[in-house]
C-alpha cells in the first residue's frame, strides 16, 4: 500500500420511536436494557441519516464529520462501535480501482466519516438511534462484515440503546437479552414496513425553552431511585409486550393504540417517580395528550395513538389517512402557526395529507371550524414549531451513486 486510494461507501438510515419504551440499562458500559421495547421505524425519505465512509493508506487519524463540523471520536461510544466493527472487517478487493484490503490491513487504516441528518437535531428528534445504526451499516458494508443485521444492531447498541432499533424497516423488538456479555441483547425485526400499510404518523414539534435531561443521565436517575421502573421491568412489561406484539401481528388498532398510549404514559411516570423528578413533557404536550383522548372517546373506538420520548414533542398515529387528515385539521385548530408562519413550512414531510384534511393553501387556519366535542375549544398559535408528516418506513439502504456521498471521492474530505 502506500497509494493514495481512497475507497468509500454511503448508507442511509432511519429513526425510530418506541411504541413499549426502553428506559433504564442494567450495564453502563455495554448498554443493556432492564426490559424488551419495540419500536415503529419512521419513513427514511422523512427522517434519516446519510453516513459516508471511507478508508484510504493516506489518512493520518479518524475522523468524523457531523452536520458539516468536525467532532471527536474519542467518546466510548464510538470507540466500542468502531473496536468491535473493525473485528469483523474482511478482506475487500476492488479489481477497478486495483485496490486490495487484507483482513489484518484495517486494524492499522484510518477511517473518515461523514454524516447528515435530514432533519434539525435541534428538534429533539432521535437522532443517535439514526446516526449510530448509520455508522454500524456503512462501515459494516464498506468492510465486507458477514454479519446479519441483527448482530450489527448488537454493535449499533453499543453506540446507542435506540439505535439498534434502527436496523430494521417496520415493526423491531430490542430483546432484553440474558447473556453477561450482551451477545443476545439485540433487534429483530417483527414485520416489515407493508404489513401494516394503513397507519400514517404526525409528529408535533413542540416549543420548548427548557434544557432536557439526557436520556442516558436521566434513565441512570429512574434505575438508582424509582420502585416504579422496578416494577414496569419486572411486572409490567413482559406482559405488555407480548400484548403488543400480538396486536401488530393482527393490525388490531385499538389494542395497539392502548397499550401505545399506556406505555408512554408509564415511562413519563417512571420519570416523575425518579428522584430527583424529570420533566419531559409540557403543558402543549398535555394539552395534545387531553385532545387525542376526547377525541378518541368521542369516536367511541381509538382513532390516534400518541407516544413522547425524552422531550415535549408528541408522535401521533393514526390508525389510517382519513383519521390522519381529521387529526391535523383538529391540531391546526388547537395549534394555529405563528402570523408570519405560513402552512407549507408549518406542515412538512408527506404534505399530500394537507389536501384530504381540505387545507391545502389555506391562507387562513383561523377559519377554521373548532372539532364538535371540543366547542369552546381554546388555541395556542405558536406552541407547536411544525408538523412532520409520515409513514412507517424501510431499513437501512445503500446509496451506490457517488452524487450522494458526503466526501470528496479524491481527498476523502468533506465534499
Ligand atoms: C425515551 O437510546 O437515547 O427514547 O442508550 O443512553 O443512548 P442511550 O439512550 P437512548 O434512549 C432512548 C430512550 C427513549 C425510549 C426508546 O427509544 O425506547
Amino acid at each position: 500500500m502506500g497509494e493514495k486510494w481512497v475507497l468509500m461507501k454511503t448508507a442511509q438510515t432511519p429513526t425510530n420511536i418506541a411504541v413499549i419504551k426502553y428506559w433504564g440499562k442494567r450495564d453502563e458500559t455495554l448498554i443493556l436494557p432492564v426490559n424488551d421495547s419495540i419500536s415503529v421505524t419512521l419513513d427514511p425519505a422523512h427522517l434519516c441519516t446519510t453516513t459516508t465512509v471511507a478508508v484510504s493508506p493516506a489518512f493520518q487519524q479518524d475522523r468524523m464529520w457531523l452536520n458539516g463540523k468536525e467532532i471527536s471520536l474519542s467518546g466510548g461510544r464510538y470507540q466500542n462501535c468502531l473496536r468491535e466493527i473493525r473485528k469483523r472487517a474482511r478482506e475487500v478487493e476492488d479489481k477497478k480501482k486495483g485496490i486490495k484490503i487484507e483482513k489484518e490491513d484495517w486494524e492499522k487504516l484510518h477511517l473518515h466519516i461523514a454524516s447528515y441528518n435530514n432533519f434539525p437535531t435541534a428538534a429533539g428528534l432521535a437522532s443517535s438511534a439514526a446516526g449510530f445504526a448509520c455508522l454500524v451499516f456503512a462501515l459494516a458494508k464498506l468492510m465486507n462484515v458477514e454479519e446479519d443485521e441483527s448482530q450489527l444492531s448488537a454493535i449499533a447498541r453499543q453506540g446507542s440503546g435506540s439505535a439498534c432499533r434502527s436496523l430494521f424497516g417496520g415493526f423491531v423488538k430490542w430483546i432484553m437479552g440474558k447473556e453477561e456479555d450482551g451477545s443476545d441483547s439485540l433487534a429483530v425485526q417483527l414485520v416489515d414496513e407493508k404489513h401494516w400499510d394503513d397507519l400514517f404518523i404526525i409528529i408535533a414539534v413542540v416549543s420548548s425553552r427548557q434544557k432536557e435531561t439526557s436520556s442516558t443521565s436521566g434513565m441512570r436517575e429512574s434505575v438508582e431511585t424509582s420502585l416504579l421502573l422496578q416494577h414496569r421491568a419486572k411486572e409490567v412489561v413482559p406482559k405488555r409486550t407480548l400484548q403488543m406484539e400480538e396486536a401488530i401481528e393482527n393490525r388490531d388498532f385499538a389494542s395497539f393504540a392502548k397499550l401505545t398510549c399506556a406505555d408512554s404514559n408509564q415511562f413519563h411516570a417512571v420519570c416523575l417517580d425518579t428522584s430527583p423528578p424529570i420533566f419531559y413533557m409540557n403543558d402543549t404536550s398535555h394539552r395534545i395528550i387531553s385532545h387525542v383522548e376526547k377525541w378518541n372517546r368521542s369516536e367511541g373506538s381509538p382513532q390516534v395513538a400518541y407516544t413522547f420520548d425524552a422531550g415535549p414533542n408528541a408522535v401521533l398515529i393514526a390508525r389510517d389517512r382519513k383519521a390522519a387528515a381529521q387529526l391535523l385539521k383538529r391540531l391546526l385548530f388547537s395549534f394555529p402557526p405563528n402570523f408570519d408562519t405560513d402552512l407549507d413550512s408549518y406542515i412538512i414531510g408527506d404534505k399530500t395529507i394537507l389536501k384530504e384534511a381540505g387545507v391545502e393553501g389555506m391562507k387562513d387556519v383561523e377559519a377554521l371550524t373548532p372539532p364538535p366535542e371540543n366547542g369552546a375549544a381554546q388555541k395556542y398559535p405558536g406552541d407547536v414549531n411544525y408538523f412532520i408528516c409520515t409513514r412507517p418506513g424501510k431499513g437501512p439502504i445503500l446509496l451506490s451513486s457517488e452524487n450522494l456521498a458526503l466526501l470528496d471521492p479524491e481527498t476523502g474530505l468533506p465534499k
